[in-house]
């Protein structure tokens, strides 16, 4: 006999995932290679074969170390990579079913209108330095959006700051972006990611250059408006506890490669592969001491490299 409520909503819960799961992915990225100049003559294989998928709702956490290819696969899938000639794209992207890997620069910025909203670690980099905020809000929800009235008193303007957790909007869309605190400037990227109310974010890094504690806020306020709008979620981290605590399933990258994926708490719980057991180990003896993390002894590398050119670790998601 089963009981009256637990069963039946799991069960409901499973089969809403089942279904989720069996509709085409809205990213599909197969065997995804990316090569940057380096200087006139050089570059480097940023990212080799990387396959990745992300559903409809789904929360996907890419995480490894500092030059493993995150922030490249992240931009590849938004099309931010530099817009040289020189940068090489292979594989298939393949995003709400089109591919992407070759599209022109039109089919992108219509990906990017209303599909795919990226969040970077430096909101300095991304605003407009000398254009108050609300504008910049006004300008991510319809470019050439003209209604006659200030954007800081338009309640469009208004309540997308709000649903990005910038409860005092009115003042705060009058402010450039240099009058704002980081917790804020990170909060109003937020909210011209979701102005468009894309189907998916890609989180690179969205508070590491944050004290902890307004990290914690910040990511909570993230949590909660990708939830509320069913958006689907890429986030990139260093931080293991953070993408545990915020994702569904993990790809775990090194040297341009994903070495693991799966669910998260299996991953984490169960490592296969013996990079992600490094990482979680180095994780776990460093934390205590606020060493940098993700430091991997050169022996222990030795023995990643040959299980990585062995091709060790994967398993069915
Ligand atoms: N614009 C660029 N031009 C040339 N090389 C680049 C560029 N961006 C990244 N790279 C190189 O590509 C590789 C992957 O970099 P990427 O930025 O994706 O790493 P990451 O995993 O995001 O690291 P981090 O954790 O430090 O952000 C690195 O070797 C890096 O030096
Ligand atoms: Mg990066």
């Amino acid at each position: 006999m089963s009981t009256a409520t637990g069963p039946a909503v799991s069960t409901d819960r499973v089969t809403a995932d089942r279904a989720e799961r069996d509709a085409p992915p809205l990213v599909s990225v197969a065997g995804l290679a990316v090569a940057l100049p380096t200087g006139p003559r050089t570059e480097v294989q940023a990212v080799r074969s990387v396959g990745l998928e992300v559903h409809r709702g789904e929360r996907v956490g890419i995480v490894g170390e500092s030059g493993s290819g995150k922030s490249v696969t992240g931009r590849a899938i938004a099309g931010l990579l530099p817009g040289t000639p020189r940068v090489r794209v292979e594989g298939s992207i393949r995003i709400d079913g089109r591919e992407m890997v070759g599209a022109p620069p039109r089919a992108w910025d219509a990906v990017r209108s209303r599909t795919v909203g990226m969040i970077f670690q430096d909101p300095l980099t991304f605003l407009n330095p000398v254009m108050k905020v609300g504008a910049q809000v006004r300008e991510a929800i319809a470019p050439a959006r003209r209604t006659g009235r200030r954007a800081a008193s338009d309640p469009a303007v208004l309540a997308t700051l709000e649903q990005a957790g910038l409860e005092d909007a009115a003042r705060i869309a009058q402010r450039f972006p240099h009058e704002l605190s980081g917790g804020m400037r990170q909060r109003v990227l937020i909210a011209i990611a979701i102005a468009k109310q894309p189907d998916l974010i890609i989180a690179d890094e969205p508070t590491t250059a944050l004290d902890a504690t307004i990290q914690r806020r910040v990511l909570a306020t993230l949590d909660e408006t990708v939830a509320r709008l069913g958006t689907s979620l890429v986030l990139i981290s260093h931080d293991l506890a953070v993408v545990a605590s915020m994702t569904d399933r993990i790809y775990v990258m090194y040297a341009g490669r994903v070495v693991e994926s799966g669910a998260t708490r299996d991953v984490l719980e169960r490592p296969r592969h013996v990079y992600t057991r490094a990482l979680l180990r180095s994780v776990r003896s460093l934390t205590d001491a606020g060493e940098e993390l993700w430091s991997i002894t050169p022996d222990v590398r030795r023995g990643i490299d040959e299980a990585v050119a062995g091709g060790e670790g994967h398993r069915a998601t």
